[in-house]
């Protein structure tokens, strides 16, 4: 005779009231740092199963998650104050070894490292900001190995993203002429509801090194960037945290831009996750 131990009953839990428990979690988490114009609330997890992710993120991400809009409502619904909700997926690409891991280690936990290990298929990390006091969004950052754009898997990365910034390093000029392939990937691999390109923001990282190609010449960058549907570029580094938290804000203002476009998509698995599948900035920056 089956008798039920106490630990059980979480496990019948459906995983929607599962998934209403973790956004509560989420939500009291920012709602506590409100002071904080910008909110860390989870880490990393990588598809290849590393121990030390995976551990680090069950909190947040499981597999096959109802609609994400869906639940920021549900999410809204629960908070006196009503704020609006967004979860935006973004993609971080470019070359092997431009800094993309860097970025969002830099962004999301204030960290930076020289050691480099090459990330594995793809890492997953999230930033909530506060981004006014009736809005919290939350970016769910996608990091995507550079040796995925020799592989055949970048079509699924790219599902139902919003946004993307597109990573070169200023010191070697190979990975800026490919920032073309990424950006021609990416359009033709995903677009908005309304068939329009997703917001892409041009990272030339490692500012704080010697720079090398059309780099040093930014009025060149602007008419690259113009002729080939960057929203904007920014000079970054993740060593010495320079301008990382304006591309970042950049990218949110265009998709802001473009959230009603967004919100009409009435597809009833938009942003799942499944294992298949205004500041003044600092140094040079364009918006196009
Ligand atoms: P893949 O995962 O292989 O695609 O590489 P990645 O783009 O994620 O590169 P990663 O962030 O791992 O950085 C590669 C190397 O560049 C590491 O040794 C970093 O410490 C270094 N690096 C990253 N950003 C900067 C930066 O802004 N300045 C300097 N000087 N080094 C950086
Ligand atoms: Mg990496």
């Amino acid at each position: 005779m089956f008798e039920e131990k106490p630990d059980r009953r979480i496990s019948r839990r459906t995983r929607g009231e599962r998934t209403k428990r973790r956004q509560r979690y989420l939500l009291s988490s920012a709602n506590k740092n409100k002071n904080n114009a910008e909110t860390f609330v989870s880490s990393t997890e990588s598809l290849s199963h590393s121990e030390e992710s995976a551990t680090e993120n069950n909190n947040f991400f499981t597999w096959n998650e109802p609609a994400v809009h869906d639940m920021g409502n549900n999410l809204s619904n629960a908070s006196t104050s009503k704020p609006k909700d967004h979860l935006y997926k973004i993609l971080v690409i470019g070359d092997l070894g431009t800094g993309k891991t860097s970025i969002i280690k830099r962004y999301v936990h204030r960290f930076f490292t020289q050691h480099y290990r090459a990330t594995i298929g793809v890492d997953f990390a999230l930033k909530v900001l506060n981004w006014d006091e009736n809005t919290l969004i939350r970016l769910q950052l996608w990091d995507i190995a550079g040796q995925e754009r020799y592989g055949n898997m970048t079509r699924v990365y790219y599902k139902e993203a919003v946004g993307a910034f597109i990573v070169f390093d200023v010191t070697r000029r190979n990975t800026f002429e490919s920032v073309a392939n990424w950006k021609q990937d990416l359009d033709s691999k995903v677009q908005l509801p309304d068939g329009s390109h997703i917001p892409c923001v041009l990272l030339a990282n490692k500012c704080d090194q010697q720079k090398e190609g059309l780099v040093t010449n930014p009025a060149k960058m602007d008419e690259y960037c113009r002729d080939n549907g960057f929203s904007a570029w920014f000079e970054t580094s993740a060593k010495d945290n320079i301008n990382i938290d304006e591309a970042a804000r950049a990218l949110v203002e265009k998709i802001l831009e473009k959230d009603s476009v967004i919100n009409n998509d009435k597809r009833g698995d938009q942003f799942s996750i499944t294992r298949d599948s205004n500041p003044e900035p600092s140094g040079n920056k364009c918006s196009c």
